[in-house]
């Protein structure tokens, strides 16, 4: 499979690790970066070969667009433009956050199969887990080739596009939840008594093996918690605290905020272009 990735900040780079790791020959993967320096330096480290947009490789499988949402507009122009004027009729695949799957085929010419995936920050480490959402042109095949590229760093599931501002809610922004869960813990340990690198072993270790065990089997948290939990024990003290905070409604309102936000920045309502806007385009 040949990949061409378009932007290589943490996500594009994270997933060029992953491909290579997975066993892809960096000699099918190329990268096209904005500055040079940064360009040249991911290609170097991970071995793969560098283009840029208006001299793409001759073959590619699928193209991914990594660069952040208010740099996607000029890339998908002069991505239309190459694409245009060449043979070359890859699978998009856009990681960027907000821009749907009817508006990104709007730059592109009527043949390129479009599908929007949400990653998350686990990816740099190959632990991500992935949505993805197929625009109206994309195949099953499709999908498969972009289910490979993205298996290469995580576990992916697919949706129907309108819960992909849920998705980012729960796990694009998730993991944010996770580091704030692990700063107040740490916190709370100091406050204890327990210095500071003791305080960050105990959690950082607490919240990765209790990570593992969500991951093992049937089990869910639920069942998990209760097995920590003795009546009248010490868990038992603290979930009690945590129920009287309210902190279950706290969560739903996060969430919701998150939501309703990745709605907002996704320009729902914005007016569609038209053939001849996006013919500039
Ligand atoms: N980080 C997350 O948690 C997360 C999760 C899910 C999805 N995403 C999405 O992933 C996308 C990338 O995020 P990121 O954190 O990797 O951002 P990033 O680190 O800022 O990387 C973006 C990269 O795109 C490059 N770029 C900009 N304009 C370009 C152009 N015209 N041609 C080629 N490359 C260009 C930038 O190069 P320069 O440095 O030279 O400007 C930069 O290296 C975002 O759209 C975000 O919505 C991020």
């Amino acid at each position: 499979m040949r990949v061409t990735v378009i932007g290589v900040g943490r996500i594009g780079e994270a997933l060029v690790a992953g491909l290579c790791r997975a066993g892809t020959s960096a000699e099918s993967i190329t990268v096209v970066g904005r500055s040079m320096e940064r360009t040249f330096d991911v290609a170097h480290r991970h071995g793969v070969r560098v283009a840029d947009l208006r001299n793409l490789p001759g073959e590619c499988d699928v193209l991914v667009v990594a660069v952040k949402p208010q740099q996607i507009e000029g890339v998908l122009t002069d991505l239309g433009s190459a694409l245009r004027g060449s043979a070359l009729r890859p699978v998009v695949l856009s990681v960027v956050a907000g821009m749907p799957t009817n508006r990104i085929e709007q730059f592109l010419p009527s043949v390129v199969p479009v599908v929007r995936a949400m990653p998350n920050t686990p990816m740099t480490v190959g632990a991500a887990v992935t949505a993805i959402a197929r625009g109206a042109g994309a195949t099953e095949h499709d999908l498969r080739l972009v289910e490979s590229v993205l298996e290469s760093v995580g576990e992916v599931l697919r949706v129907p596009e309108d819960q992909l501002d849920a998705v980012t809610a729960v796990s694009g922004s998730g993991p944010a939840y996770v580091f704030l869960v692990a700063e107040m813990m740490i916190d709370a340990a100091m406050t204890l008594g327990l210095d500071r690198v003791t305080a960050d072993r105990l959690v950082t270790g607490t919240l990765a093996g209790s990570s593992a065990m969500l991951g093992v089997g049937d089990v869910g948290p639920v069942q998990l918690r209760a097995a920590v939990t003795s009546p009248a024990g010490t868990t038992a003290a603290a979930l009690e605290v945590f129920e009287q905070s309210d902190i279950r409604r706290t969560f739903r309102g996060a969430l919701t905020a998150a939501r309703d936000r990745s709605v907002e920045l996704s320009g729902v309502g914005r007016p569609p272009l038209t053939p001849a806007s996006a013919d500039q385009h």
